[in-house]
């Protein structure tokens, strides 16, 4: 049997779904690649941040990115051959990446890096445009959502392991702030592809998920097909 390789499945929605933790383990148990794209729109952010680059100057932010060294490989980011993996994290930078991620010459060079990463190798890419705009040949995709409350408790969650004391009501307030954001965005706007098989994580543990995507890919792979709706 001839090797399989280019083959893409693709895993888009809104924050706080768990795309992360489901896109990591997906790869492992597939054996693929795994490529996180909102670490790359957080790394731009970061990079022009540092160099005092404003990034309302989208012009100025893409020409200063070119000569820069985006690479998103196995869960880690590297930014001119630094791992910045914890940086691109803290809540200044996730604030500040609404305006890489809603610049449209930012998304240009993101998507040809995206697609470039994707090249003579099998890879599980997530993020809010993949299975639409970036991968929309892929023959996996699908999108995964968790009702606002469900995202907001297990956010809690996180900062509460993390020793700190976070509101509700704020941390609900934010996730819907950036759904909309998401959804509104003029190039690369958060879409459901219309060949996605859509998962609610509401009520199922990240493990399931895995399992659940897991034997629909390699039923696909099996044949050498698209993953069946
Ligand atoms: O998924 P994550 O929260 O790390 O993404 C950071 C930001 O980058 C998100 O708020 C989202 O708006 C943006 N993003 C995007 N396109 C992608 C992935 C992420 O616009 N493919």
């Amino acid at each position: 049997m001839s090797e399989i390789t280019d083959f893409v499945v693709t895993i888009d929605g809104p924050a706080g779904g768990g795309k992360s933790t489901v896109a990591k383990n997906l790869a492992k148990e597939l054996n693929f690649n795994y490529l996180d794209t909102g670490a790359m729109y957080r790394t731009a952010a970061l990079a022009a941040y540092r160099a005092g680059i404003p990034l309302e100057e989208y012009p100025q932010v893409a020409e200063f990115l070119k000569d820069r060294r985006i690479l998103n490989r196995d869960g880690r980011t590297f930014l001119d051959g630094n791992d910045i993996s914890d940086d691109i994290r803290s809540p200044l930078i996730t604030s500040l990446t609404r305006h890489t991620a809603d610049n449209p010459l930012v998304r240009r060079q993101m998507v040809l890096l995206q697609r470039q990463a994707a090249k003579g190798r099998n890879i599980v890419t997530e993020g809010r445009d993949q299975g639409t705009e970036v991968f929309p040949d892929a023959p996996c995709k699908f999108y995964l959502t968790a009702s606002p409350e469900v995202r907001a408790i297990r956010r809690m969650k996180q900062l509460q392991e993390n020793g700190e004391s976070p509101s509700y009501p704020e941390i609900l307030a934010s996730i819907i702030k950036r759904d909309e954001g998401d959804m509104a965005r003029q190039v690369g706007p958060l879409r459901k592809p219309d060949d996605a098989h859509i998962v609610d994580s509401s009520d199922l543990s990240a493990q399931e998920v895995v399992s659940l995507m897991a034997s629909v890919v390699k039923e696909a792979l099996k044949t050498k097909s698209s993953c069946e709706i």
